[in-house]
């Protein structure tokens, strides 16, 4: 597929590293295609990815995939364009500045903020309830990690399933849009027991089924 990949920081170089290596278009929307920090991310890629403006990476690209920081996040929506027909992969998480908490949740979420700005497109809220630096592996001993992915538009989640898949994940679909008012949360938790629990990047949650 034709991915943009918003962000090159954790969230969007590994995720961009990723699909390059399993033959996906890759192509960075970045404020400075030049940055020696987005070249860095390029050579990880072999070469394989390009950097470009976030308007021209979501022109060209069937998959725009938002790896930005919440405050950010609104402003890169605007400059991505028109983003209608497209699958927007929204990976972030409403953080208070002090990592103390959300920004936003409970009644609302960022995943249904983001459909409110990218107008027309069909947006999966995904990737955020795991530390980024376990994309490269999601397998814990004989288990995968879920990647817990929500949206409304069966088509979209069913492509990001796919894609989560593809890199070993156990793919979980847990709705539609307004579930991202509980992965935000589950996020939260990750990241609280990351900081404070001492487990860093070394867990996961996985969803057991009988
Ligand atoms: N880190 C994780 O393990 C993790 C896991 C799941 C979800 N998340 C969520 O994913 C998002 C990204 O996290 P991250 O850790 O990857 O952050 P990060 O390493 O700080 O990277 C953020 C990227 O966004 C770019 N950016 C900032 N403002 C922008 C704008 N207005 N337009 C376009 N690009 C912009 C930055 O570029 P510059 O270098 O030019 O500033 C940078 O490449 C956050 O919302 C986070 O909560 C993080």
């Amino acid at each position: 597929m034709k991915i943009a990949v918003i962000g090159a920081g954790n969230v969007g170089g590994a995720l961009g590293k990723l699909w390059s290596a399993k033959a996906h278009e890759v192509t960075f929307g970045v404020r400075n295609p030049q940055d020696a920090k987005v070249q860095e991310v390029i050579k990880t890629t072999g070469g394989k990815a390009k950097a470009a403006s976030v308007k021209e990476a979501a022109a060209f690209s069937e998959v725009v995939v938002l790896a930005t920081p919440w405050p950010a996040t609104e402003e890169a929506v605007k400059a991505a364009g028109d983003l209608s027909g497209k699958i927007v992969i929204d990976c972030t998480n409403p953080l208070k500045p002090d990592l103390s908490g959300l920004a936003i949740g409970n009644d609302h979420s960022a995943g249904e903020e983001v459909a409110r700005w990218a107008k027309g497109a069909k947006v999966v809220k995904a990737f955020n309830t795991i530390g980024a630096a376990s994309f490269e592996n999601p397998r814990f001993g004989s288990e995968s990690a879920s990647m817990l992915i929500c949206g409304d538009h069966a088509d979209a989640n069913d492509a990001v399933a796919k894609l989560a898949a593809e890199l070993g994940f156990d793919a979980v679909d847990a709705g539609p849009l307004f579930a991202a008012r509980w992965l935000e949360p589950l996020a939260m938790l990750w990241i609280y027991m990351a900081l404070k629990k001492g487990l860093g990047n070394s867990h996961a949650f996985k969803l057991l089924r009988r």
